[in-house]
């Protein structure tokens, strides 16, 4: 049993997450930013990439909810290199930090739950968090891991803003880099919404299990 995985993000109106510094963009209209904020209150957990915590530095929290009420935030960090000073840490909800099994860091105030041997065990984490009652699971980035998601399979729903800016740059990441699928297998969306927010467009897909 795994959580309903939903993969949250924000792109330029030429698909990128974030400029070329790699450095946080604010892309997101107002009004975008207020329904962000509800689907992380809904969530059972918020999970990002160790690139997007050494890029952005985000609480990953739900301002005004007590640390008992906010979601778990989960970090994918195989080789350890969270920062000791990470505002993942700062104890405004609980963390979870997972490794491969190689890695031998902890932290303090994080969980630390070891799932892979050099990859993480993506299916493996799922099911823990399942097992610690997690039923949705938001992935908010950035392009690695939102790949790597993808790429096993593991996306119910993608929801992505569309921000009325360009910011070019042909290394700035998008909402799913990694190494590429086959062409002759991409995942298959189904465009299950479109709605104006503000200056930009909310497009939510349901992903399509199986052979496309
Ligand atoms: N606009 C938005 O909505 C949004 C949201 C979030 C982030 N961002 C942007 O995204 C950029 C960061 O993206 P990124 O792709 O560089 O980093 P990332 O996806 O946040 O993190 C990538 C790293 O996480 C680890 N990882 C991810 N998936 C893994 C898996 N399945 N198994 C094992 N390890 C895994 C790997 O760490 P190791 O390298 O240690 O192996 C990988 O290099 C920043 O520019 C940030 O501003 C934008």
């Amino acid at each position: 049993m795994r959580p309903t995985v939903t993969v949250n993000c924000a792109m330029t109106a030429d698909g990128k997450i974030a400029g070329r510094s790699r450095r946080q963009l604010r892309i997101s209209s107002p009004e975008d930013l207020a329904r962000v904020k509800e689907l992380r209150a809904a969530s059972g957990a918020i999970l990002v990439g160790v690139g997007t915590v050494i890029a952005d530095d985000p609480h990953l929290t739900v301002k005004d909810l007590p640390p008992e009420r906010n979601p778990l935030r989960v970090v994918l960090d195989p080789r350890g290199r969270t920062p000791d000073g990470a505002r993942v840490l700062d104890g405004r909800a609980r963390t979870l930090i997972v490794t491969s099994e190689d890695c031998e860091r902890n932290w303090e105030g994080a969980e630390t739950l070891r799932a892979g041997k050099g990859r993480i065990d993506l299916e493996l984490m799922l099911s823990r968090l399942h097992e610690r009652g997690v039923r949705d699971l938001m992935v908010e980035g950035g392009g690695e891991t939102i790949f790597s998601f993808f790429e096993s399979g593991l996306v119910d729903r993608y929801m992505v803003f569309v921000g009325s800016m360009i910011v070019g740059g042909r290394g700035s990441p998008t909402p799913a880099d990694g190494d590429g699928l086959p062409e002759d297998r991409p995942v298959r969306l189904r465009l299950a919404g479109c709605r104006r927010l503000g200056d930009g467009v909310l497009l939510t897909y349901e992903v399509g299990h199986g052979a496309p």
